[in-house]
């Protein structure tokens, strides 16, 4: 079947079976691969994108059910001249990362985050981050990204 998504700003349309993913059709079908699959099952995150101004987990809706909407994936975060977004700036700042595999689905969580809960404390960040899970358990650098993140959001809003 066909479905039209707005992809990071830009009208697509893609024909994919009925049951095709979001992730799948972002990874495989417009090859947008910043976005992970780290467990298929809705458990760890990785897959975050933000659908329709909330951050979901991508691998848990099927494009289909989709059709029409806004999509931002990590690769639309920074600035077409590379500048990075106040998070993605934020998670390099602070060594937020370790292998990676997560870092995506965190920040794109973060950004949610702080659109939504720009008054969030550290233990509230800590809650509000459960959703995701780091597997190298940098934990603590992450967290202290998103505080960075938040302030530098705030700061550029
Ligand atoms: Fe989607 Fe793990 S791959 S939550
Ligand atoms: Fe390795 Fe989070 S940095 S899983």
């Amino acid at each position: 079947m066909q479905v039209q998504l707005t992809v990071n700003g830009k009208q697509v349309s893609v024909d994919v079976p009925p049951n095709t993913l979001l992730v799948q059709t972002i990874r495989e079908h417009l090859h947008l691969t910043g976005t992970h699959v780290g467990c298929d099952t809705a458990q760890c995150g990785a897959c975050t994108v933000i659908l329709n101004g909330r951050a979901v987990k991508s691998c848990n809706v099927l494009a289909a059910q989709v059709a029409g909407a806004e999509i931002t994936t990590i690769e639309g975060l920074a600035k077409e001249d590379g500048t990075l977004h106040p998070m993605q700036a934020a998670f390099k700042e602070c060594h937020g990362l370790q292998c990676g595999f997560c870092t995506t689905g965190m920040v794109m969580s973060a950004v949610d985050l702080c659109n939504h809960h720009p008054k969030a404390d550290e233990t509230e960040i800590r809650e509000l981050l459960e959703g995701n899970i780091c597997r190298c358990t940098g934990y603590q650098n992450i967290v202290k990204a998103v505080v960075l993140g938040k302030t530098n959001m705030a700061a550029t809003a």
